[in-house]
């Protein structure tokens, strides 16, 4: 057993059984001041007052500091082969994303990267930006395939999620994003289809499955096959929606019960109402509003509407190059409107919701992993999105276990 005590904030303390926070809910980001937290066997075993500390042999004196649940990020392209610098050049000389992509940029450079790069390389080559993130505070992951547009390269993606998945501490989800964009070589139809064909091998790999359900790329129709063939061998959805046009993504995602419908940069009101009262959680990616410059999502009216909001970063190389959750918390709050404690919700429990994992890790709950973030002494919720670069983190715990 590890005690914690002398914790001046203890942030993220959710009731048992507590799977997202919405509307009212996410102003509220459970704080105890002057707190202890026991820990066992990986696991949140307690926690309460300093008033009424118990003893115990392993203690850590947190000093005033902050514990807070390790960040839980949704929604990231992380594994992904080369490097796409050339075209933030391209992107600074005025050229938008769409441009860029009809040049040969894009999703489909990626692509050409990733099948001329080995499994192991494109291994050697993703596990850096897995460390970076869980030494940024990152506990829990969603990986999306996407950059193979083809059989082998789809597969071979999903296979290097797998084995990141089983060489780190983080908890790892895996979302197979064969439609991300028509693959080389492929007519529109027929590479529907081979996403189709692609379900049964993909589901022994992934958790979810993804449709960039957008303007130029895949329409409505499309992602209800793919979704229907997803289902079919037990995989939920999780939509790319809304980012470059209104796109029926929304919608669509709900009717099929997805998990998330992610991006939403462009909603309507059309899109907040059916939400309503479904189990389909909006996740937004203000990293990609920041770095391509289109509008951010409108959370605030999301959460006046009564729904639940997640944040995640989208880390890729085209449209979001960073997956630092607090920045992504500090965009939030700056950009979007949200209080600090909203955009805590957003980055903690309903980003563990966003990737089915808010029954084991997201908050501070008895019984949960022991999925921690220790700060320096003197920092609060408040202060994380406004002193957004200042270094923070002492310590981060997963399962228990420190970080090295
Ligand atoms: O989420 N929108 C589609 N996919 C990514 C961008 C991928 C890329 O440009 O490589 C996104 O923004
Ligand atoms: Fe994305």
């Amino acid at each position: 057993m590890t005690l914690f005590i002398n914790i001046g904030e203890l942030a993220g303390i959710a009731p048992e059984g507590l799977l997202r926070k919405q509307g009212a809910e996410m102003a509220d980001a459970g704080i105890l001041r002057n707190a202890w937290l026991a820990e066992m066997d990986g696991r949140i075993v307690d926690y309460g007052s300093m008033a009424s500390c118990p003893g115990a042999e392993n203690v850590v004196d947190v000093a005033g500091g902050m514990i807070l649940p390790a960040f839980c990020d949704s929604h990231t392209h992380l594994v992904y082969a080369g490097s796409r610098d050339a075209e933030f050049l391209d992107k600074l000389s005025g050229l938008s994303y769409e441009q860029i992509a009809a040049r040969g940029g894009g999703i489909l450079n990626s692509s050409d990267l990733l099948n001329s790069t080995s499994e192991d390389e494109l291994l050697r080559q993703s596990m850096p930006r897995v460390l970076e993130l869980m030494a940024k505070g990152t506990g829990s992951m969603e990986i999306k395939s996407g950059y193979g547009l083809n059989p082998e390269g789809e597969m071979k993606m999903l296979r290097v999620i797998r084995r990141i998945k089983e060489s780190v501490r983080a908890q790892v989800r895996s979302t197979f994003l064969g439609a991300h964009a028509v693959g080389r070589g492929y007519g529109h139809a027929d590479y529907v289809q081979a996403v189709i064909d692609m379900m049964p091998e993909a589901a022994g790999l992934a958790d979810y499955v993804d449709v960039f359900c957008d303007e130029g790329f895949f329409t409505p129709e499309d992602t209800a096959r793919i979704l229907e063939a997803g289902a079919a061998h037990g995989l939920r959805g999780k939509i790319h929606a809304n980012e470059l046009a209104v796109s029926g993504g929304v919608q669509v995602g709900v009717k099929y019960g997805a998990l998330s419908v992610d991006h939403l940069e462009r909603t309507t009101d059309a899109e907040i109402e059916v939400l309503k009262g479904s189990g389909t959680m909006p996740v937004m990616l203000p990293g990609t509003s920041f770095f391509l410059g289109i509008p951010y999502g409108r959370a605030k009216d999301y959460i006046r509407a009564g729904l639940g909001i997640a944040l995640a970063s989208d880390y890729n190389p085209g449209s979001s190059p960073s997956g630092d959750m607090r920045f992504v918390m500090a965009l939030g709050c700056i950009r979007m409107g949200l209080t600090p404690a909203e955009a805590f919700n957003a980055v903690t429990i309903n980003g563990a919701y966003a990737m089915g994992l808010s029954g084991i890790t997201g908050s501070i709950t008895r019984g949960k992993r022991a999925d921690l973030i220790l700060t320096d002494p003197g920092w609060t919720q408040t202060k994380l999105p406004y002193l957004h670069h200042s270094p923070f983190i002492r310590s981060v715990y997963l399962a228990g276990e420190l970080l090295p």
